[in-house]
């Protein structure tokens, strides 16, 4: 199932423009002078490094934010917005990443939620998005509770609220970072649809082969200005990155090593039981030196389980876990973290102590290694904080308090504290979710390397990019079991794809 690749030749008039939209926070500018236009029947891309100001643009646009300075044009004449039924009544709708649906009332109950009109006519209503789901191909029963849904569904559910309205532009602010492969498609088909139906769609992404299959232009920010916008059929990824990033990025060439024999984990029949049901059924895996065994799955088939009584958070109900040969079915967290297993998990927020500084949560862990006749030895963490900021490439300083740091160097702040001790055995759980091109390849460089020093990893991850990029094998999860395996020789998208959605299981 491929998107068609169709391009309008003759992009149509611009339909909204951005002009000069300046936004500060405190010391932060997060939009200095920026424009964007986007014309109808285009898909543009909006591209930058974490908190380079993508999110706070198109929310000034929709009415979110209100910017500082600046002007709005819709259809070249000025236009007033200064909240979403303003941006609504100009033919703007938005998808931001946190969805506003109501889960306890029903998809066409949500979607006529809030329409001005004051009596709705629910059979016209309910006809008129029937007629829109089975014209992009949106499975989505309008007559389901929305909390029933899938992330995939809802998300389709705020795409018809906003069609419903009559928009003309579309703002998809990181569409595809809660989706699983085949959902992306679903919405990419659709997203072309609508846009060679004349709507105009702003698309952020980090994912430059979205950019790449979406995108005929792309606007590029960086640390709240725009560096401007390009023709991306005249650029390779390396030139986006370089603009994005302002310098030259290193290429991921990540060392092949072959996976050696000394087991460092196995699981064996491991079953999780909870409320009855269970939660991981009869889970079995091994995970050798050198090696790097990517998890597979829509999010919500058992992955999380699996991450949490692998690290000894939660108590296996059936099987047996074994680290380096000793029996951990039992252990606690610090029988593991003794052991050498690392943990990442995937709410990097709840890891850390956001008001402590960068070099105490590094050390929490361990704080009594740094104990000098009954004081803590300030000195000695900062020499070692400094190394690990250095050797990290992590943009802060040991004081900062964690709190004030960007999304991807949080996350290497605790890759940090977790592979400064060298564990033997690491457990990740989403490392680069929602974290830009840069950061994320710094982050997959550190894995690879853990890998080639010796390392056995269990790398879960909702990105199958991500997975076939460091994996030497990919298993896959659905309603808490492993039901398909794949070697990184017979590694095939779409394959894993299907088996992740529960069919063509191998
Ligand atoms: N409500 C707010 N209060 C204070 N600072 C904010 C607020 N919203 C955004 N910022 C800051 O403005 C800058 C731009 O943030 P923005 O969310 O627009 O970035 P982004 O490009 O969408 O990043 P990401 O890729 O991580 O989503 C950041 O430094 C951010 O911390
Ligand atoms: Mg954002």
């Amino acid at each position: 199932m491929s998107v068609s690749t169709h391009v309008i030749d003759e992009p149509g008039p611009i339909t909204a423009r951005l002009i000069d939209i300046s936004k500060r926070f405190g010391d932060v500018i997060a939009n200095d002078r920026v424009c964007l236009d986007v014309r109808r029947g285009e898909i543009v891309g909006l591209l930058g490094e974490n908190g380079a100001g993508k999110s706070t643009l198109v929310k000034v646009l929709y009415g979110l934010t209100l910017p500082d300075e600046g002007r709005i044009e819709i259809d070249r004449a000025p236009s007033t917005i200064r909240k979403p039924s303003d941006a609504i009544a100009a033919g703007i709708g938005m998808v931001t990443q946190h969805f506003s649906l109501v889960s306890t009332m029903t998809v066409v109950e949500n979607i006529i939620l809030g329409t001005s009109r004051i009596i709705i006519d629910r059979d016209s209503a309910r006809k008129k998005i029937v007629l829109l789901c089975e014209s992009l191909g949106f499975g989505v029963d309008p007559d389901e509770l929305v909390s029933a849904l899938s992330v995939g569904q809802r998300q389709r559910v705020e795409i018809l609220k906003a069609l419903y309205r009559d928009c003309r532009v579309l703002v998809l602010d990181e569409p595809t970072a809660v989706l699983a492969p085949q959902e992306a498609e679903t919405l990419f088909k659709a997203v072309r649809l609508l846009a060679n139906s004349g709507i105009a769609v702003i698309l952020i992404t980090h994912k430059l082969h979205e950019v790449r299959k979406m995108c005929q232009r792309v606007t590029i920010l960086r640390r709240g200005s725009c560096v401007g916008t390009y023709e991306v059929a005249q650029h390779s990824d390396d030139e986006l990155v370089e603009l994005m990033v302002g310098r030259a990025v290193e290429h991921a060439n990540h060392e092949t090593v072959k996976p050696g024999n000394l087991v460092r984990m196995s699981v064996r029949n491991l079953v999780v039981e909870s409320r009855g049901g269970r939660i991981l059924d009869n889970v079995s895996l091994e995970i050798r030196e050198r090696e790097i065994i990517g998890v597979a799955g829509v999010s919500g088939n058992g992955q999380s389980a699996l991450v949490s009584v692998l690290c000894g958070l939660t108590r296996p109900t059936k099987g047996k876990i074994e680290v380096n040969g000793h029996d951990l079915t039992h252990g606690k967290p610090m029988d593991y973290l003794n052991a050498g297993v690392g943990r990442i998990a995937e709410d990097r927020h709840a890891s850390v102590i956001a008001e402590m500084s960068v070099a105490h949560n590094i050390v929490l862990e361990r704080i009594d290694g740094f104990r000098k006749a009954g004081a803590i030895d300030e000195k000695a963490i900062s020499t070692l904080v400094q190394k690990l900021i250095q050797q990290f490439a992590i943009r802060a300083a040991p004081n900062d308090p964690v709190s004030s740091l960007s999304g991807g160097n949080m996350q290497k702040v605790l890759l940090a504290k977790v592979l400064s001790r060298e564990p033997k055995v690491l457990v990740i759980a989403q490392p680069t979710r929602g974290l830009d091109v840069l950061a994320t390849r710094e982050i997959r460089n550190m894995l690879a390397f853990q890998r080639v020093n010796g390392a056995g990893i269990l790398l879960v991850s909702e990105d199958l990019d991500e997975l076939l990029e460091l994996s030497d094998r990919i298993l896959v999860m659905y309603e808490g079991r492993i039901v398909a395996e794949f070697t990184n020789s017979q590694f095939d998208r779409n394959e894993i794809g299907l088996a992740m959605t529960g069919s063509g299981s191998r």
